[in-house]
Order: structure tokens, then sequence, then C-alpha cells
């Protein structure tokens, strides 16, 4: 965060607004209002863009064990054709489903004349990104069924020309993992990699697989760092994961199920991406899920950045925008006993058949999972059927585990209030609203919940982001105008947090050339990642949270975007100090005066700004620091502070009590 110190200028500001007639606002830190959660301000992932196969999981090689629905996509044969057809040697799939159904394809290399090339070249997601200087694990399982042949492994850059390499020989009988390490001698954004197959007989290969040593915690076969370090800097309460509409599937055998993502890596079965060709403006028929990426990782993930798990299963319901293929209630067994089995997995004893999978993962401790969604954005008497029958079988078994219920795609509308009438009635704990919605519904509607039902389930504002040209239009941008109105929409979350106990931004990464959905807070290609203004705002948020509300007002009125400035306050119990968050969302300067009762008699603040001019700015891949938090110091006499909030502003001030 760049910081300039702005004492002096502060005093610059004060004869200002002086002059200006500053508008008194009253803040009471003498009593606390409601409770923040620690959950308040959380992620929500999903495998969408890219965000998980070719983003977060730092796997390089695209299609690694051939059970893409056409096998050899993302590969090519070495030499190409024209001379294949010249030569004995020959490559197949060959299919092992009698020893591996999960995973049953694999490569047979038959080299029967060594001294002519074969081998074959992978292209990556969007090509390999390799830095300079960096290390490189290359593994593959491989079985040598006669003779002797070996695997020279090259990286490639975007000229074609070897960038580094190494050469793996299997010694062991039958199916064996061979591995080696490689330096890249250059930065290359696309380059590529070749497996090269040397001497004479037949080998089977599958699992070829490529990680850079520098992944998150330096785990092998991990996340990509930079993305997981975005993620900690939010210091999230919790994540949800593993999505969205990826939880249902386009139909119910390509609904997540999580069972299939956990134990060897080797042996998790694929699934095809739901997003591949959901847009025919962007269609990736190459996007799988190979789950590597899987729900131990994200348990993993989670602990490491000190947020909780919220894991969200299929009800029984695939997608309702697709075929809303439907499980009979009387079939809905396997679909509890999914969520009281992940419970187990998260939470039980080393010595229960799901703990005990979890400790030989090596994790015996618990993940201490408090809560569970049941259904992703799903709608109707189909939906609330399912949810009762599931949510009483859990709760039977787990009361404590508390539940999350969906409310459907809008948060108004025919379905929307369907579910509101409904989900009391099954004692709804926790309810998923979403809003992607223009920038001005965000502004409209910081009083959404100053008038909801106290008495009735929680709030967990799931899924939102404010949409700069039209509803899921390629054209979004995360732009100013949007992170800005979201800032402002957010004081209203924060200043009901007896009712909104999480909320989250949607979606969260996306890669820049390989994207379905716009926007997103997370942008990354094959080498670095950026946050864009709208991961800004809820940084921000998430980072100067405090840990209960205070009343903030103008002439006895909360602050909801008369004359276009919202505010909320809170009490930091932690750090003893008061927050208040301050958005302008008009051009012109306001001078105010911030009257603070209960504050010390003279005391530091804190300010930390973003602000534009242009409501069309955006950070790029190419400038990613446009948008940027500054902070400056200020003091505060007598608990009274003016503050010249520029137009276009999002302000924190903290000052110490
Ligand atoms: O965030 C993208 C999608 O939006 C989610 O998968 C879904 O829940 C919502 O419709």
């Amino acid at each position: 965060m760049r910081k300039i110190n702005l004492l002096i200028v502060g005093l610059f500001f004060w004869l200002n607004a002086l002059a200006q007639n500053p508008q008194k606002i009253e803040i009471d830190a003498t009593q606390t209002l409601v409770p923040i959660q620690p959950t308040m301000y959380g992620i929500f992932f999903e495998d969408i863009n890219f965000g998980a196969d070719g983003g977060l999981y730092a796997e390089l090689i695209k299609n690694r064990s051939f059970e893409f629905e056409y096998p050899w996509m993302g590969w090519k044969h070495l030499p190409q054709a024209e001379t294949r057809f010249n030569t004995s040697n020959e490559l197949t799939i060959f299919n092992n489903a009698r020893n591996n159904p999960t995973n049953p394809r694999v490569v047979r290399v038959e080299k029967r004349d060594a001294s002519q090339e074969l081998g074959l070249q992978n292209e990556g997601f969007d090509g390999i990104g390799l830095k300079k200087g960096e290390m490189y694990d290359f593994s593959a399982f491989v079985k040598i069924n006669s003779g002797d042949v070996y695997i020279e492994v090259q990286l490639l850059n975007e000229k074609g020309e070897v960038i580094g390499s190494t050469q793996v020989r299997s010694n062991s009988l039958g199916w064996g993992r061979v591995e080696g390490v490689i330096t890249a001698s250059e930065t290359v954004q696309k380059g590529k990699v070749n497996i090269n197959f040397k001497g004479k007989g037949q080998l089977d290969i599958d699992q070829i697989s490529l990680f850079p040593q520098d992944t998150w915690k330096g785990r092998k076969g991990g996340l990509r760092k930079d993305l997981v370090q975005l993620l900690a800097d939010m210091k999230p309460g919790f994540v949800r994961f593993p999505g969205g509409c990826i939880v249902e599937g386009r139909t119910l055998a390509e609904r997540y199920q999580w069972k299939k993502t956990v134990g060897k890596v080797e042996n998790r079965e694929l699934l095809v991406n739901r997003w591949n060709m959901e847009f025919s403006h962007r269609p990736a028929p190459d996007y799988y899920q190979t789950f590597g990426l899987g729900f131990f990782e994200y348990f993993q993930m989670c602990e490491d950045i000190g947020a909780q798990p919220l894991p969200i299963l299929s009800c029984g319901l695939a997608c309702q925008f697709n075929s809303s293929e439907t499980t009979p209630l009387e079939d809905l067994d396997p679909f509890i006993q999914d969520a009281i089995d992940l419970i187990e997995f998260a939470n039980g004893d080393v010595n229960s058949k799901w703990g005990a999978l979890r400790a030989e993962m090596g994790h015996p401790q618990p993940f201490n999972l408090k809560m569970i969604g049941i259904g992703n954005e799903q709608w109707g008497q189909e939906y609330f059927e399912r949810y009762e029958k599931i949510s009483k079988a859990v709760k039977a078994k787990y009361p404590d585990v508390k539940l999350v219920s969906g409310t459907g795609p809008a948060s108004d509308g025919e379905l929307f209030e369907q579910a509101e009438k409904a989900l009391p009635k099954l004692n709804a704990e926790i309810v998923d609203e979403h809003y992607y919605k223009d920038p001005k519904w965000f502004r409209d509607n910081a009083k959404r919940y100053d008038n909801y039902d106290r008495n009735r389930y929680k709030i967990f504002a799931g899924e939102y982001a404010a949409q700069s040209h039209a509803i899921v239009s390629p054209d979004n941008k995360n732009n100013w105008e949007c992170a800005l109105s979201e800032a402002a929409f957010m004081t209203g979350l924060e200043r009901n947090a007896d009712v909104v106990y999480m909320t989250s931004y949607a979606p969260l990464f996306a890669h820049v050339n390989r994207w379905q959905w716009t926007p997103d807070l997370i942008w990354f290609d094959n080498l670095t990642a950026f946050g864009t203004a709208n991961y800004q705002v809820q940084k921000l948020y998430a980072t100067n949270a405090g840990s209960s509300t205070l009343s903030i007002k103008s002439n006895g009125e909360n602050l909801t975007g008369q004359q276009e400035l919202y505010a909320t306050a809170a009490f930091d119990a932690k750090t003893n100090e008061v927050i208040i968050k301050l958005v302008n969302t008009s051009a012109t300067n306001k001078a105010l005066e911030l009257n603070i009762k209960g504050l010390a008699k003279t005391t530091f603040g804190k300010s930390i700004i973003l602000a534009d001019k242009d409501l069309k700015n955006f950070n790029t891949i190419d400038k990613p620091n446009k948008f940027i938090p500054i902070e400056s110091t200020s003091s505060v006499l007598n608990g009274k502070t003016l503050v010249n909030l520029d137009g276009y502003t999002f302000q924190i001030i903290r000052i110490k009590k």
C-alpha cells in the first residue's frame, strides 16, 4: 500500500472544509450495536474461467492422463503426421480399464526403430508458463513391457527452442513412477513440453505431469503460489467451494461428487467442466476437471489461510438453467450419505472410515468443518422438498453443523419470493442470496437489509458482482463504477451484521485469455496475477472489518446514499480502534465533520483511500496497480476530525480509541 503522510496536507483540508460548511456526522463509540461475524467477508471459489485446472491448480500439462473425451486433446505426435507414416514406430491409446477403472487410458509407445524420432508434445493450458531459473518437477507413471525405452523431457520456448531438459528411466517391474527436475533457462508465457521416447522396446505411460517446485507452501503437486497469496491477503472469513453451478452439473452425471476428488490423485476420475460450452461466444472444449484440486486440498487451503470451509453439495437436482434432471425423493439416500460422510471426512475420528482417509492423506487433525450448503442456486418446490429431506437427515446426525440453503438465481421476483416463504418453514439457518445487477442497483440497495425480519434465518450474500454492461455480458468490465457501487452496497451489509453473516463476490478467478464469464475478482495469465478494483474493495472490507458495529448517522439518519454518501462504522476489540468506512459515489468532493463520541482527547487516525476520477478505469494484466489503496495519517482532536472526501472515493479511517 502506498503511504503518504498527510499531516500537513490535513491542515489544508481543515481550512478548506470549514470554508465549505462541512456535513456533520455523529459516530457513537461509547456503545457497540451488533457483533460482526468472523465469517463476514469471505471467498466464493468455482472452477470457471480456468480457475482450477489451468489456474489455481499448478499442473502445467493439459490432459495429463488422456481421459478427455478425445484422448489426444492437448497433445501432438512427434514427428508430425507426414513423417509418421514412414516409420514403424507408433503411439496408440491403450485401454487399461481392467487395472485402473477410474483412469483407464494410457499411451502405448511402440518404439520399433531406435534411429527414428518418437514423442509427444503438450501445449499446456493456453501454453505453459515457465520462469527463468525456476525448477520444475516432471513425473509420469510408466510400465516397460519389453526392450529398453527411456524418456527425454524438454521445455520449449515460444520459438520451439529447448530451454531445459532431463532424462528419466523406469527401473521398476510393472507400473512405477518416474521423476525428474528441470530448470528453465528463460521466462516464457506460452512454452510447450516435449516427451521424447528413446531406445527400443514397448512402454506404457500415463499421468504425465509437470509442476513448478515453487508452489504455495512448497507442496509437491500443489497450488499456484501467487494466486493463493492473493486470497490469503484478503484474510477471508470463509471459502465457499466448489461453486457455483459446477456443484449441480448440467446433468446429474456431471454433478460434483466430492468422493471422486479425494484419495490418490492418479485414481481420481476426471469430469468435463460444465462451463466448457455454456456460452457459445466463449467455447472451451478442452475444459475438464481433473480434481487434482479436490476436497482435501480445498480444506487444506482454507486452513492455511485461516478461513472457515463452506463446501456446497448437490441436492439431487441438476442445474435448472440446463437439464433440471431431478432425483426422485425416494432415491435421495446417496446425496444424504454424501453430506454425512463429508462431515466425517472433515471432522471424524481417524478410526472412522472417512476420517481414516483424511489421516492417510496427511491430515489426522480434523478440519473443523462447521457448515455445509445443500444445493447451489436452486429454486422451486423441487428444491425445497429435497432440501427438507437432506437437511433433516444431516441435522439428526450433526445438529451443530450449520446448513446453508439457496434462494435461486435472483434476489427478487417470483422465485425469490417463493424461497422467502418456504425456507422459514424448513427451519433454514443461513440463506444464500445472489445478485448480479447493474451498478445502480448496488447503490440503490444499501438499505436492503435495514428492514429484514430479525427473527428469520441469517443471510449469506453468497454471489454478487456489479455488471457494467449487462448481466453475464462478455463486455462487462471490472471498472471503478462497479467496484465503488459494491463498496456503497457493502456499507449496508456491514450495518446489518446481525442479519448478514457472510458475503462473497463471484466469480473469483479468470484467465485473461480463457475466461467464460466476466467480471471476476482476480485475473491471471500463465505467469502473473492481479486483483481488480473490486478485489481491493473486498480486501479493504475484510481487513478492516471490526468486531461490532457502531452507530454512524447524519441528521439522525443512517447514511444510505443521501447525496450519494454511504457510511458504516465498527469497533475492533482486538486493536481497540474505531473503523469508519465512507463511500462517495458522486463526482464532487464532500467536506465532512466526523464527531466521534467516546474517543481520547488527542489521537491519531489512519486513512486508507481507494479512488479514481474516471469510473470507467480498471486494472489490467499490464497495468495491475492503477487501483491500489493509499494510506495516510492525521490527528483527531477531542473526537473530532474533518475529512475532505473526494468524488468517487472509498475511504476507511481507523482511529485508536
Ligand atoms: O458465478 C457464476 C455462476 O453464477 C455460478 O456458478 C452460479 O451459482 C451463478 O449463476
